[in-house]
């Protein structure tokens, strides 16, 4: 099983290389065929970094990857973002892995998981997205800014019925998300959904309305927010928040921090921050 992941990750590794190398493959719905052996061709291994594959040469041989942080796990690699240029629209679609940090002080606290978390006490099938602390079980997602809010699409793991990152109301009747109030959505894979008020779609939690369409991403810091369409088409209040559970800890978004931390103490509000491998 280690050794599948270990492969999936090298794979991962000279997968983004490739493409960075080869801009016209960037776009994942491209025709031309993709360079994904487990051997960089020259012209690929031309524009990696010797030291970038520093880890794929070390998971190839069964060692352990490095310490499970962004810029030490890839050396010489920094977290920027595709430079969507006009001229070439393709670019304009962002691959990459979500971190996940503390937003009063920045601490990380790891990165979106591409395995969903079960709620405890709850049906098998209720499932939220989850927090990992290593790069290696981390979602890769892709999605295309634009004005409005837009879907982000999780590229593996999750539940494959249920690809995009989206919110999903706590009951069976929407909720709002209101300050002063502590009501929250946990995140969740959802079916798409245009911009909302939430509608049942289908989602990993259960059958209840749920929204997509529902992120923001500024290029210029990288952060991705949320925004949540209450019942009544307005726009919610939406902060991200980390709701700690019996054994693992949920994504959620929330309407009024201080409500939220006074009803559900110890969870803590969260930034999203874009990493790309470039
Ligand atoms: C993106 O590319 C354009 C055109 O090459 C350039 O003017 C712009 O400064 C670049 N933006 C960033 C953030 O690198
Ligand atoms: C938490 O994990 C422990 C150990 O795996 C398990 O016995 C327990 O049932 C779990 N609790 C919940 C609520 O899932
Ligand atoms: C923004 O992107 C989403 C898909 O992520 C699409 O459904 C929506 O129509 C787009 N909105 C605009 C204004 O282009
Ligand atoms: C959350 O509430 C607890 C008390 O229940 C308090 O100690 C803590 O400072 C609060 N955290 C935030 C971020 O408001």
């Amino acid at each position: 099983m280690l050794k599948v992941l270990q492969l999936v990750f090298v794979i991962l590794i000279v997968f983004y290389a490739t493409s960075l190398a080869s801009p016209n493959s960037f776009n994942i719905d491209s025709k031309k065929p993709r360079k994904v052996a487990g051997s960089p061709s020259p012209e690929s291994s031309s524009a990696i970094d010797s030291k970038q594959l520093t880890n794929a040469v070390r998971l190839a041989r069964g060692l352990p990857p490095r310490a499970p942080q962004f810029r030490r796990f890839f050396p010489g690699v920094r977290p920027n973002p595709f430079n969507a240029s006009a001229s070439n629209p393709n670019l304009a679609t962002i691959l990459g892995i979500i971190q996940i940090t503390r937003f009063d002080d920045g601490e990380l606290v790891g990165y979106v998981s591409r395995e969903l978390n079960s709620i405890p006490g709850s049906a098998a099938s209720s499932q939220t997205l989850a927090i990992t602390t290593t790069l290696m079980t981390a979602l890769n997602v892709k999605f295309t800014p634009n004005d409005s809010l837009f879907e982000i699409t999780a590229l593996d793991g999750l539940n494959p019925l249920y690809p995009f990152l989206g919110g999903a109301a706590t009951s069976a009747t929407s909720v709002d998300l209101v300050s002063g109030s502590p009501n929250f959505v946990y995140i969740t894979g959802s079916s798409s959904a245009d911009v909302g008020p939430p509608t049942v779609v289908g989602n990993s939690y259960g059958s209840v309305p749920s929204e997509s369409s529902i992120w923001n991403y500024d290029k210029s810091t990288r952060e991705i927010t949320a925004t949540w369409i209450n019942a009544d088409k307005t726009s919610a209040p939406t902060y991200l928040s980390a709701l700690p559970m019996a054994n693992s800890t949920s994504l959620v978004l929330i309407g009024d921090p201080a409500a939220f931390n006074a009803t559900y103490p110890g969870s803590y509000q969260l930034k999203f921050t874009l990493m790309t491998f470039q």
